[in-house]
């Protein structure tokens, strides 16, 4: 089957969240059982210096009156997957991150930047003949490809089927009704049954209504988005579209995140070798210069600072767990409150307690292997990547029970992984990480939860038979 993978993060090029990990793991999984896959993605600055010298460009023209569009062929050199990388000096090449200025601030024209991404893509979908590889399917990931959907609907173009795959409804790429006009998109698609959202009009909305297939990335938060509590004013429309939608979990590429082979670790083990891992809880308090007495359970947080995260709950909870002994290690980005309030943490704390605000994916992986526990305490969580990453490494999460969180981490019985806990405020976090330091002094039950926690499969191979199933559907209708 030929697959083109619209994406607007891809990771090793560009990463903010999981939707870069899965783009550049899923396609790699599907190419590794014989899927003929092609990514497309924008050329941010800094892109070109990490791909293959370039094969072939196309010129398409400037449809946006905002400069040339390039299509650019390469590939990734760490695992040869193909990737178009389109090339707009005007609108890619800044030197902040691919969504937001350096003050955090969506760029002002943003809707033109990812409406050109999914005007491309819908032009290699439905013009094959341009890089001599026709699609069979186009597989659309979160708001910025979205446009595609609508693109292709307002070419009248219905035989291409299409794959939206929602990573979180939260983000639903909707922007001021006047500024329409500037996506070229057909009008007759402002209506409520189409992309209009609430007076506005949304890239996620036109990848939903437009797409023969919804996806999400948990089963969990595939029922929990029809409700309005999870819906973010998108349930009606996805209640009314609920036999497209699919709930389908990621899965975690272990060749970048499993300790026995992680070259990003100091001290590499497994679950015969699992007393190694107190190497790295060592070299992680040393390196932040905390006090260095392993007999106190070290919490942990990798993520991004958001509403969505709930991490203020932990600053609340924080300090009766630290005059227990508890430590910190936090590494994040995003709300101003939030890093503030975790650095004000550390400063109340420096024996305790170390923050880096900031993104850096080394990091990330030495905290994974160096904590006890890692603290998970999502208002909602689509599916989650970091629980699944801390199981491999006998890292316990400790989570709500939410989205993805909800179907891959469990407190009780035989596949019990890790700490749950149900209401989204401090009290019932703070119970469960209590229980969380009781079990860590209970030597036996702590090493059980953590051999369960390594003993999952969360591989993509897992999972990529229900994606070359769902596209196998949508050939055969
Ligand atoms: P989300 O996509 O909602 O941010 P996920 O758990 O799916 O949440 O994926 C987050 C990804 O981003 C993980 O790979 C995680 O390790 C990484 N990550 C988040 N924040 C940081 C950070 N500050 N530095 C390095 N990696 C980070
Ligand atoms: C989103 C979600 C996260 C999910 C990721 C990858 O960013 O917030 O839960 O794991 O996408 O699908």
């Amino acid at each position: 089957m030929k697959i083109l993978f619209a994406a607007s993060e891809i990771y090793p090029l560009i990463k903010t969240g999981g939707l870069a990990d899965v783009a550049g793991a899923l396609p790699v999984a599907l190419r590794n059982k014989g899927h003929d896959i092609k990514l497309i993605m924008p050329a941010y600055q800094g892109i070109l210096k990490k791909v293959a010298p370039i094969q072939k460009s196309i010129n398409l023209g400037n449809p946006f009156g905002v400069g040339d569009l390039l299509l650019l062929e390469t590939h990734i050199p760490d695992n040869d997957t193909p990737i178009w990388l389109l090339q707009c000096q005007a609108l890619y090449e800044r030197e902040d991150g691919p969504y937001v200025d350096k003050n955090g601030i969506d760029f002002q024209d943003n809707h033109i930047r990812f409406a050109a991404l999914s005007w491309a893509v819908a032009t290699l979908a439905l013009h094959g003949n341009l890089i001599d590889w026709q699609a069979d399917v186009l597989h659309l990931n979160d708001w910025q490809t979205g446009f595609a959907a609508a693109y292709l609907k307002s070419w009248k173009v219905d035989h291409i089927p299409i794959v939206t795959t929602v990573h979180n409804l939260r983000y639903n790429g909707s922007f001021d009704m006047n500024q329409f006009s500037d996506t070229h998109l057909s009008p007759e698609l402002l209506s409520m049954h189409g992309m209009e959202f609430y007076g506005r009009f949304s890239g996620l909305k036109a990848g939903l209504v437009y797409a023969d297939a919804i996806t999400t990335v948990s089963p969990t938060y595939a029922q929990e988005i029809l409700t309005p509590e999870y819906g973010d004013g998108l349930d009606g429309t996805l209640r009314a579209m609920q036999n497209k939608l699919s709930g389908i979990l990621n899965g975690v590429d272990y060749n970048q995140w499993s300790p026995e082979k992680d070259a990003l670790i100091p001290q590499n083990y497994d679950i015969d070798t699992l007393h190694l891992k107190q190497t790295n809880k060592l070299a992680l308090l040393r390196e932040n210069s905390l006090s260095e007495d392993l007999n106190y359970p070290v919490f942990g947080v990798v993520s991004r600072l958001t509403e969505q995260k709930g991490l203020d709950l932990v600053l609340h909870v924080m300090p009766s767990l630290l005059d227990k002994g508890a430590r910190l290690i936090v590494l994040g980005s995003g709300d101003k409150n939030l890093e503030s309030g975790y650095l004000e943490l550390q400063k109340n704390y420096p024996q305790q307690v170390a923050v880096r605000i900031g993104y850096f994916e080394d990091y990330s992986h030495r905290i994974q292997a160096g904590i006890d526990a890692l603290l998970i305490p999502s208002r909602f969580e689509p599916c989650g990547l970091t629980q699944l990453y801390a199981l491999k490494y006998a890292t316990l999460p400790v989570v709500r029970q939410t989205g993805g969180l909800a179907d891959t981490v469990f407190e009780e019985g035989d596949k019990a992984n890790g700490f749950v806990f149900k209401e989204a405020n401090g009290e019932s976090l703070k119970l469960a990480m209590e229980r969380c330091m009781a079990c860590f002094y209970d030597g036996n039950r702590w090493l059980q939860k953590q051999q369960n926690a390594m003993r999952y499969d969360y591989s993509w191979e897992a999972v990529t038979d229900q994606w070359v199933d769902l596209y196998q559907s949508l050939l055969n209708r």
